[in-house]
């Protein structure tokens, strides 16, 4: 696969456009009118994905996203590849280093974030995380690197802080919920912790430390 071409996500771009000038509420309206699934299985031609210049003599050297993407394990949101299971199945093996000498760090620990109110619990993967990207990415920029270290909320990742500066941008977009929301509570106040999970659990600000 070359490496020149991913189609940027329509979610992604609504959001860049909102950040920049129509605010969170016209946002979370437009992500709404436009489903990410209206998209499924296909792949729009670099001419005409509203990102590229059309009259770019450039666009020729670029692979098409349908041609590179195609083979893939496919999704139904953001860029239609589902690539943490792309990665897992061995359809890519990125390369982990430029240098001999750089360290790959990886850690497999969930983090479970409790959440205010009736949403399911997070399950924040670092597994799957450091696949793909360095401790550094995160910490100690984004994230404390300790168990209820950051205040994170939806309403910061909506605005693309947190989760949010990745997720609708070059990961999974925030319209799939419960890709992060995904530990259910049934009839309980705390989140059901799947068997064979040692997660930290992380609780949101105001609720009594564990
Ligand atoms: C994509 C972002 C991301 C990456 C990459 C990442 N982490 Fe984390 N890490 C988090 C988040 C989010 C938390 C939870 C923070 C909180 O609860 O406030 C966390 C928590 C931790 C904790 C605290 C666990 C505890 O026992 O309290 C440690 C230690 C940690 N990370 C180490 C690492 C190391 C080592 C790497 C690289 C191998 C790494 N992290 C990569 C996001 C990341
Ligand atoms: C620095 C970038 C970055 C940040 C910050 C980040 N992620 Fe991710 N996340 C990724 C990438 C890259 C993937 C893999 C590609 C994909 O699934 O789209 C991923 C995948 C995931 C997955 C899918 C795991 C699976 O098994 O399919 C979950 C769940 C997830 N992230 C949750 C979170 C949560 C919750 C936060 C915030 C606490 C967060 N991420 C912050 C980059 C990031
Ligand atoms: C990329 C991962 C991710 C996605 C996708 C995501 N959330 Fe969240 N959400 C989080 C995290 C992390 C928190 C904060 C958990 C905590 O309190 O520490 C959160 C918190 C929340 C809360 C609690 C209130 C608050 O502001 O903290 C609600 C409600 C919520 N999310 C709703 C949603 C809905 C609805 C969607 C889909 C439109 C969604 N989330 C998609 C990661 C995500």
């Amino acid at each position: 696969m070359r490496a020149s071409t991913f189609p940027a996500d329509p979610i992604a771009l609504l959001s860049h456009l909102a950040r920049a000038r129509l605010g969170l509420t016209l946002l979370v309206l437009l992500a709404a009118l436009l489903p990410a699934s209206a998209w499924a299985g296909e792949w729009l031609p670099l001419q005409n994905d509203g990102i590229h210049d059309p009259r770019s003599r450039g666009l020729k050297i670029l692979q098409e996203p349908a041609e590179a993407l195609h083979g893939l394990t496919p999704d139904h949101a953001g860029n239609m590849v589902r690539w943490v299971h792309s990665l897992e199945k061995g359809e890519i093996r990125p390369r982990e280093r430029l240098f001999p000498q750089t360290k790959v760090r990886k850690l497999d620990l969930d983090i479970i974030m409790d959440v205010k109110g009736g949403m399911p619990a997070v399950r924040f993967p670092h597994r799957q995380h450091t696949e793909w990207l360095d401790c550094a990415n995160c910490h100690n920029g984004l994230f404390a690197e300790k168990t209820g270290g950051s205040k994170i909320s939806m309403f910061k990742i909506l605005q693309g802080e947190q989760c949010g500066v990745c997720h609708g941008a070059v990961a999974f977009p925030l319209t799939e919920c419960t890709r992060c929301h995904s530990i259910p509570r049934p009839g309980s106040t705390q989140p059901v912790v799947p068997p064979g999970l040692d997660p930290r659990i992380h609780l949101p600000s105001g609720v009594g430390k564990k």
